[in-house]
């Protein structure tokens, strides 16, 4: 995968093969961020991106949307650095405070992979290096575009 990319998926599935994809690499890469940052509205496809992101480096996690919890964690397997994927749901952040109460910046950390669903409501929260991740609907119901970029 090289950036940036946009991919048409027609499946949840495909989706979930994307953010597979992209995790792997990530966690493959020691100068890759660690912040992956989701944009695109409600049931576009965002909680199924990163069930595939889980899928290989977490196997065996159960991923749900973190809507009440505002983050869930899930343990890695994988031999390299990367302890565990942190995945976020800002959709009910009002303010920096609520950033502060559930620990957030303490996340940002070289041995945690974070992803994180409406980033549309934390610009000012995201870190100087991530990968921008923005999925949208098409035409016909069940395709997706999903694009890709580092930004740093
Ligand atoms: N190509 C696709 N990629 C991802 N989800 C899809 C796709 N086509 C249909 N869907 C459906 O869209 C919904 C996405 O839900 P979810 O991942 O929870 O969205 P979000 O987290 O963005 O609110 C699911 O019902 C899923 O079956
Ligand atoms: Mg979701």
């Amino acid at each position: 995968m090289t950036f940036p990319t946009n991919i048409i998926t027609n499946s949840p599935a495909e989706t979930e093969e994307i953010g597979k994809e992209l995790a792997k690499m990530l966690s493959n890469d020691v100068d890759a961020p660690r912040f992956v940052a989701m944009y695109g509205d409600l049931g576009v496809g965002k909680t199924a991106f990163v069930r595939g992101f889980c899928s290989d480096i977490c196997a065996g996690a159960t991923v749900k949307s973190p809507t009440f919890a505002l983050v869930n964690e899930y343990k890695c397997q994988t031999s390299n650095k990367i302890k565990k994927v942190c995945h976020f749901d800002m959709y009910r952040i009002v303010d920096e405070d609520d950033l502060y109460s559930i620990g957030f910046y303490d996340y940002l950390r070289d041995d945690i992979l974070c992803i994180a669903e409406w980033c549309e409501l934390i610009p000012y929260a995201l870190p100087e290096k991530y990968i921008r991740v923005e999925i949208t609907k098409q035409d016909l119901e069940n395709n997706r575009n999903i694009s890709i970029e580092l930004i740093y």
